[in-house]
């Protein structure tokens, strides 16, 4: 794991925005797996702007998402589809046919799942992974307990996890409690892994994280096992937790 040491969000987003503008250079056609929440709005902000002074282009790119919660039509405006419309796709030059978000309304959720994962396949893999760091550990919607092998499945969402998104929504009880999530083991398939960690919210993670140890009880911990992953951590989510 490379670990790139930041001062604080905004160079956290920068340093990303480097890694991913390169990438979209470098290669002929990009297959980017994409991830929401707060962590990577400000690299999603600075992606528009390489975008706008012309500096790079989306029309070769293909994207995977994350996840997606369950029960939760396109058009809604918590749905994650309408956040990556809002803070990304809209304003470049990505074709709507090379955007994938699981449809967390689809009637066969299982079919649903399965699609996804020959999606990727057929894509050819994903070259980069974005990721954030739930609080306890989860990478995508896999929760602590989520067995690495995992696919993409429909999983349960903790407490904790509601209690952290709410903030997107008008009330805790609007959350949805399922979400659509590529599993751990598609995750891992990935060529590469960007972990970015922002916060003081996240420093105990980080510190589990930097710690080593693999455990299907902290899901983040099998990115000691991946052999292309650099984590951009800024210095909040570095502070020693037991230090407070
Ligand atoms: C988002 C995702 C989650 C978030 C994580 C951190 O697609 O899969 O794992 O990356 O919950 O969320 P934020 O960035 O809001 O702290």
């Amino acid at each position: 794991m490379h670990v790139i040491n930041v001062k604080n969000y905004e160079e956290m987003s920068e340093k990303a925005t480097d890694i991913l503008v390169h990438r979209i250079h470098s290669l002929e056609k990009p297959v980017l797996g994409l991830a929401t929440g707060s962590t990577p709005e400000g690299l999603y902000q600075r992606l528009i702007e390489e975008y706008e002074q012309g500096a790079i282009s989306f029309k070769h790119v293909t994207t995977f998402n994350l996840d997606e919660y369950v029960g939760l039509e396109q058009n809604d405006s918590n749905s994650y589809y309408q956040f990556m419309n809002e803070k990304l796709f809209r304003h470049v030059d990505i074709a709507m046919e090379r955007i994938h978000i699981p449809n967390g309304a689809a009637l066969d959720l299982g079919k649903e799942c399965d699609a996804y994962e020959h999606a990727i396949k057929q894509a050819g893999g994903i070259d980069i992974q974005l990721l954030g760091i739930g609080a306890n550990g989860h990478i995508g919607f896999n929760e602590p307990g989520t067995p690495f092998s995992s696919k993409t499945d429909i999983v349960d969402l903790e407490k904790t996890t509601i209690q952290a998104n709410a903030r997107f929504f008008h009330s805790i009880e609007e959350v949805p409690t399922q979400a659509v999530s590529m599993g751990i083991e598609t995750i891992m398939n990935s060529k590469e892994i960007l972990l970015l960690v922002s916060g003081e919210a996240k420093a105990d993670a980080m510190a589990k994280l930097l710690a080593g140890g693999v455990s299907e009880d902290f899901p983040a911990s099998i990115l000691n096992n991946h052999a292309n992953v650099t984590v951009i951590v800024d210095e909040a989510a570095l502070a020693d937790p037991k230090q407070k």
